[in-house]
């Protein structure tokens, strides 16, 4: 018998496995996949981060170092290799969770997981079915892609991320349904490398949770690297030819319809929480209206002893929150009190520039009626984005008018994924703007910007 049976190795899973050792519970955690992370690690954050960088860094060697007076002969693709690496970077990353959890103690579980009755979990594996008992299960099995009528996903021109993270070579032209996190990150490597890339979006935006002045901004700046956006468009039929996919196209307001064709599609219109073969219908879980596992705040579904965390019960589906309710819910388990946060969860899209995210947007801070105050300053006027000719974007913090607690922040901007972290900080604490105007910080730095943007916050930034 166990304290803790786990289903599901990915950050969610294995971070809560990793807590409930520490403190000293004991713990299995079973996964389809033999190798352990789940989707972020093996087909997903990590394989398109592996990705991302690689293609950055050919896109720079291709036209960007000129500027700074570096002379490149001609720069050439080895795909192969930038496979190679990000396999590399994926198993790196994945032995490590199997070190992590040698370390710990952790029993390590392979084959697919059916919870036969409330602390009862059955798992057919390779040699067999195994029974497992616990006084605490944890479903953690996130996500799964999800496609469109008449798109079956055959990985090899109708993509989904998987796909898109392994082709072999570079489609000439690549169709991309729906511009959001996934379909601009893996639309940018493949324009890198030299697709011509389409993304075709049903709503009239790019990037539907983020705020829209950065949503419109990083727009035009993926509009100038050669992205191109059909939007307010859905897609209502597909054809499989030789060479590659026709889609049928219709504006989503009604109207004519047209066609585009393309070497490969990739379907990125987000992804359905992954309950297959847990048996939760038969035990009587409660989802809800889009399926997803219903817990409380205590992360506890309606059968007693059993928990959800991650994608699974909703939300944002994110790593780092799947994470977080990963550690607060082994606290839990442990008798301490675990919680998270969810008013101070960053979300970061890796294109380049990136773009960062915390707290509200200004449409929610407005629709909320709230007061509020926006500081902004653009890293056209911060030295070391000019040293590194990054000034494309803008830092952007809405304050409080009350009190000047900092509501959101949004950044597009170079290493804006990194440059979040210190706003999440701040209202973590519930900082002021102005507390973050008045922490001194590093010169020449890119994180001058967000100081500058808290400092306009309150109407006084020194260099615009
Ligand atoms: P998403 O929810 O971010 O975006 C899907 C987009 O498809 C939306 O803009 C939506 O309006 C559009 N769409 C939906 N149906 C459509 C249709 N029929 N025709 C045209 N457009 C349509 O989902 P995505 O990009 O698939 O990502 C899935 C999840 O993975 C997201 O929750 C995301 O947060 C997460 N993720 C996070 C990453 C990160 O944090 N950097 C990276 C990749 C994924």
């Amino acid at each position: 018998m166990f304290d803790v049976v786990i289903i599901g190795a990915g950050p969610g899973g294995y971070v809560c496995a990793i807590r409930a050792a520490q403190l000293g519970l004991t713990v299995a955690c079973i996964d389809r996949r033999d190798s352990l992370g789940g989707t972020c690690l093996n087909v997903g954050c990590i394989p398109s981060k592996a990705l991302l960088t690689a293609s950055h860094h050919y896109e720079a060697a291709s036209h960007d170092l000129g500027a700074f007076g570096i002379k490149v002969g001609k720069v050439g693709l080895d795909l192969a290799a930038m496979q190679a690496h990000k396999d590399k970077v994926v198993g790196d990353n994945t032995k490590g969770v199997a070190f992590l959890f040698k370390k710990h103690k952790i029993t390590t579980v392979t084959g697919g997981a059916t919870i036969i009755a409330p602390g009862r979990v059955r798992v057919t594996g390779a040699g067999g079915d195994t029974e497992f008992e616990a006084r605490h299960v944890v479903i953690a099995t996130g996500s799964d892609t999800v496609s469109l009528p008449g798109l079956e996903i055959d990985e090899k021109t109708i993509l989904s991320s998987t796909g898109a993270l392994a082709l072999g070579k570079v489609p000439k032209s690549l169709a991309v349904i729906g511009a959001g996190v996934i379909g601009l990150e893996l639309g940018t490597v493949w324009r890198r490398l030299g697709a011509e890339v389409t993304v075709i979006e049903y709503l009239d935006r790019i990037l539907p949770p983020m705020d829209g002045e950065v949503a419109k901004q990083a727009q035009r700046l993926l509009t100038r690297q050669g992205l191109k956006f059909k939007l307010g468009t859905k897609v209502t039929g597909a054809e499989k030819g030789k060479g590659g996919v026709t889609l049928t196209l219709e504006p989503a307001a009604g109207g004519e319809a047209a066609t585009i064709s393309a070497d490969a599609v990739l379907v990125a219109v987000g992804r359905r929480p992954f309950t297959d073969g847990l048996g939760l219908d038969a035990l009587g879980v409660t989802l809800t209206a889009r399926g997803f596992v219903q817990v409380d705040d205590g992360f506890r579904t309606n059968i007693p002893g059993l928990y959800a965390i991650g994608d699974v019960i909703g939300g944002a589906m994110l790593a780092h929150k799947a994470e977080d309710e990963g550690v607060a819910l082994a606290e839990i388990l442990a008798g301490e009190h675990g919680h998270v946060n969810y008013g101070a969860i960053p979300s970061v899209v890796y294109t380049w520039p990136e773009i960062a995210a915390v707290g509200m947007t200004e449409e929610q801070v407005k629709e909320k009626g709230i007061a509020y105050r926006v500081g902004k300053f653009p890293f056209t006027a911060n030295g070391r984005a000019r040293s590194m000719n990054e000034t494309e974007g803008f830092v952007k913090i809405l304050s409080a008018e009350a009190d000047d607690r900092i509501l959101g922040a949004h950044i597009v901007g170079p290493a804006a994924g990194d440059l979040i972290a210190e706003l999440v900080l701040a209202m973590e604490f519930g900082a002021s703007a102005e507390d973050v105007a008045r922490t001194c910080h590093a010169h020449p730095a890119l994180g001058e910007a967000v100081k500058e943007a808290a400092l306009a916050a309150n109407l006084r930034p020194i260099h615009i």
